[in-house]
Order: C-alpha cells, then sequence, then structure tokens
C-alpha cells in the first residue's frame, strides 16, 4: 500500500525514540521509501546507524559535517516527500515548528514542506501540560497539514503515570496508512458482519465454526482508510480491532441480526463475510449438561438469515455477501444472489489451500447476478478487501 511513497520520519531528542525503530521497519515492509531525520540529541538516544541499516538511505542529523554532505538536501528531500511524521515530537520541536523557527535539519525542512506532516508529541508530563506546549500545539493544528496524535496516559520514563507517551509504533503506522489513503469513500457508511457465531446449547458449550473474522477486518480497515464510516459487527474473534471502525460485538446470530437490523437504515453499503451458524439448539440448558448416555441429541432450529432479509429491504444501498462453499460453488453462489437479492457475492471455495478460514490470504470469485463473474488468483485478505470495495465503488 505504500510502495512508491516517500515518508520523511523526524526523530528529536526523547526515550522514544526506540519506537521509530519499529516504526521504520512497518514501513519498509509495506513498501515505503524512508528517510530519517534525526535531531542532534536524538542521535544520543538511537544511533543514525541503526536508522540507517533499516531504512537503507542515508540518515540526516545536524552532527558537524553532515550539513555539508548533504547541503540541499532537506529541499530535495522536502519536495519528494509524501508525508513526514515526527516521532517522538518533544516539546523543543514542537514551539519550533509552531513559531517557524529553522534552526537544524529537520525544522528547516519542516519549513520547506508542502505535503502532510503527522506530529506525535512525546515528553513528560508536566511539559505536556504546560500552557506554553498547550498553545504551540494549538497553533500547529490550526496550520493546514499538520495532523496531531494525541499522546498516551501511562508509565513515564521518570516512573510517573501522565499524558505524555508516544502511541506505539502500530498505531503509528496505521494512522500514515490512512493519512496516505485516497479518501474515495468518504461519506459512506459501511456495515460489516464478520467472525463466527456461537449457538449455545448450555452455558459453557456452543455450535460454530472456524471464522476468524480476518476476511471481514480486512474489508473493514481498508473501507475505513478510504474514508468511510465503518460499523462492524462481530462475533466472538481475537483478532486486532481495526483503528477508526465502530465495532459492535454479539454471540449469537440472533444478536447479529438484532445489532445489522440497528446500523442498516444508516448504512449505504451492507457487506456479509460473517460465518452465521444456520441453525441454533432450541433449548439451552440453564446448567452444565451432565455427561451421562451414550448419545446426545440436541434439536435444532433455523437461524433468521440476516443477509436475504437485508437484502429484500436494500432499497438504493449495495449489499454483497460470500458464499463459502466447498463444492458446486458457482451454481449455489448464483442461487444465494437471487434468493438473498445481492449485487454480488464473493465465492471462496474453503476447501482450497490458503482460502476461506483462519488463513491470512483467499482465493476468490466475484459472482453477478448475470451470471458473469471475475476471478482472482491467491491474494492476501487485505487485497481481496480492496478488489471488493473497488468494485461496489465501481457499482
Ligand atoms: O473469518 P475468516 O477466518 O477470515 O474466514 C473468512 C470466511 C471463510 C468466513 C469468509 O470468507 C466467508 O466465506 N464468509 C461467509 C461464510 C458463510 O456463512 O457463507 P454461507 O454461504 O453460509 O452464507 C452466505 C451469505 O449469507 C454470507 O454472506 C453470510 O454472511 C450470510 N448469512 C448466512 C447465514 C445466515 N443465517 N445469515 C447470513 O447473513
Amino acid at each position: 500500500m505504500l510502495a512508491g511513497k516517500t515518508i520523511l520520519l523526524g526523530v528529536s531528542g526523547g526515550i522514544a525514540a526506540y519506537k521509530s525503530v519499529e516504526l521504520v521497519r512497518l514501513l519498509k515492509k509495506e513498501g515505503a521509501d524512508v528517510y530519517v531525520i534525526m535531531t542532534e540529541h536524538a542521535t544520543k538516544f538511537v544511533t543514525p546507524l541503526t536508522f540507517e541499516s533499516l531504512s537503507g538511505n542515508p540518515v540526516f542529523t545536524d552532527v558537524v559535517g553532515e550539513y555539508k554532505k548533504y547541503p540541499v538536501e532537506h529541499i530535495v528531500l522536502s519536495e519528494k516527500a509524501d508525508l513526514m511524521v515526527v516521532a517522538p515530537a518533544t516539546a523543543n520541536v514542537i514551539a519550533k515548528f509552531a513559531n517557524g523557527i529553522a534552526d537544524d535539519y529537520l525544522s528547516t525542512t519542516n519549513l520547506a514542506l508542502t505535503c502532510p506532516r503527522l506530529i506525535c508529541p512525546a515528553m513528560n508530563h508536566n511539559m505536556y501540560a504546560h500552557p506554553a506546549t498547550q498553545a504551540n500545539l494549538k497553533r500547529l493544528d490550526s496550520y493546514d497539514n499538520y495532523q496531531l496524535m494525541e499522546p498516551k496516559e501511562g508509565r513515564l520514563a521518570t516512573g510517573i503515570v501522565g499524558k505524555g507517551r508516544m502511541p506505539e509504533a502500530i498505531e503509528i503506522f496505521n494512522e500514515i496508512k490512512y493519512l496516505l489513503s485516497p479518501k474515495d469513500m468518504l461519506g459512506k457508511t459501511v456495515l460489516i458482519t464478520a467472525g463466527p457465531t456461537r449457538e449455545h446449547y448450555d452455558p459453557i458449550r456452543f455450535l460454530s465454526n472456524p471464522s476468524t473474522g480476518k476476511m471481514g477486518y480486512a474489508i473493514a480497515r481498508k473501507a475505513a482508510e478510504r474514508g468511510a464510516r465503518v460499523i462492524l459487527v462481530s462475533g466472538p474473534v481475537s483478532i486486532e480491532l481495526p483503528p477508526k471502525v465502530k465495532v459492535v460485538s454479539v454471540n449469537t446470530a440472533i444478536e447479529m441480526r438484532e445489532a445489522a437490523i440497528k446500523y442498516f437504515d444508516e448504512t449505504d453499503i451492507f457487506i456479509g463475510t460473517a460465518a452465521v451458524a444456520d441453525y441454533r439448539p432450541k433449548n439451552r440448558a440453564a446448567e452444565k449438561i451432565k455427561k451421562g448416555a451414550d448419545t446426545l441429541i440436541l434439536d435444532l432450529e433455523k437461524n433468521p438469515d440476516i443477509i436475504a432479509e437485508l437484502g429484500q429491504n436494500k432499497d438504493q444501498r449495495i449489499v454483497v455477501g460470500f458464499a463459502a462453499e466447498t463444492n458446486n460453488g458457482f451454481s449455489y453462489a448464483l442461487e444465494k444472489i437471487k434468493k438473498k437479492n445481492l449485487d454480488f457475492i464473493v465465492l471462496n471455495d474453503v476447501a482450497q489451500k490458503g482460502a476461506g478460514f483462519g488463513v491470512d490470504t483467499n482465493i476468490v470469485k466475484f459472482v453477478f447476478p448475470d451470471g458473469t463473474h471475475e476471478e482472482f488468483p491467491l491474494m492476501l485478505k487485505e487485497d481481496v478487501a480492496t478488489k471488493i470495495l473497488d468494485q461496489i465503488m465501481k457499482l
């Protein structure tokens, strides 16, 4: 997603500088070209060589001699940058940026930039709360192209608990991806169901399936990156929550239906990735069922078909379903599109290696109501998510 993007990382002198090492690794893994600019104080916390080795690019510092080596590089860098992130941003750097001071490599580059900046303050809680710092942050926030990330409450370097901790590298990375994504879904509300449902037959046992939520969460993450308001109705899963997404946790198919119906009115696009149990036990024992007879017969009753109900009431909305099949996928998928009144269905043959439940990849086919289809090779679920959203935006 970040291939072809040039990101400048400004590192100023704070203990949180070590977190920026991980940030470089994440950015490089996603394909970004990263240039690190360090203040002289920052070089006391982490060596330039660490950043140079990880970024694969020269590191720019204020150490005597470096200016001479790359005399106008701050101008060259500022011209090719897509974004500059400053992490950690000390009170001093924030004060310089707010007041247009350009007395070192980082602050000079900042003034020459026209791209967005992401500023991640990190400092002692009293320094952060100081009226001067707060005024500087307010001033920065009022400038075009400055995005501030709020520091966290927590244990600071001195051992004191307070507000001033830099967010974790992964959080900054997610914010960078958000800032650099095209916002073609702004103004749209996307409702997604994800994960399995659990249908209890006693307080501790239930019928379920191996869905991990990975497919649905990937779509939620991508839609949010593209500017959509995202509501994710999720069955019980244990994966990381996507940023900027409203998550509604449910257990059973009945609860999932209730939540989906609640938000459907405000929805433009509904995507059903959840593996909803088709049946639930007719009775739920109040206490744990004791082991007794050799066989246990459970009476099951049909669960509501959530997407079919929403599909029948869709009006102008786009409704997209998934079909998890092991055989005759295409004809079953086509049947489901018609029965559930869908705009298209994403068919995954869950018997194929690398597709369906649990894995990070999927192999899918989009099947349309007129019987046409588009086939994709094995892809990361995040990339499948992008293809699905692209197709929805085409519709
Ligand atoms: O979560 P992961 O581990 O990443 O796995 C992803 C996945 C395999 C769960 C996903 O890719 C997938 O295929 N989801 C749909 C699974 C499924 O239940 O398929 P289905 O063919 O039974 O249902 C068809 C459609 O109806 C689906 O959109 C489903 O959400 C919906 N449905 C089904 C039953 C029901 N009672 N209510 C529904 O809304």
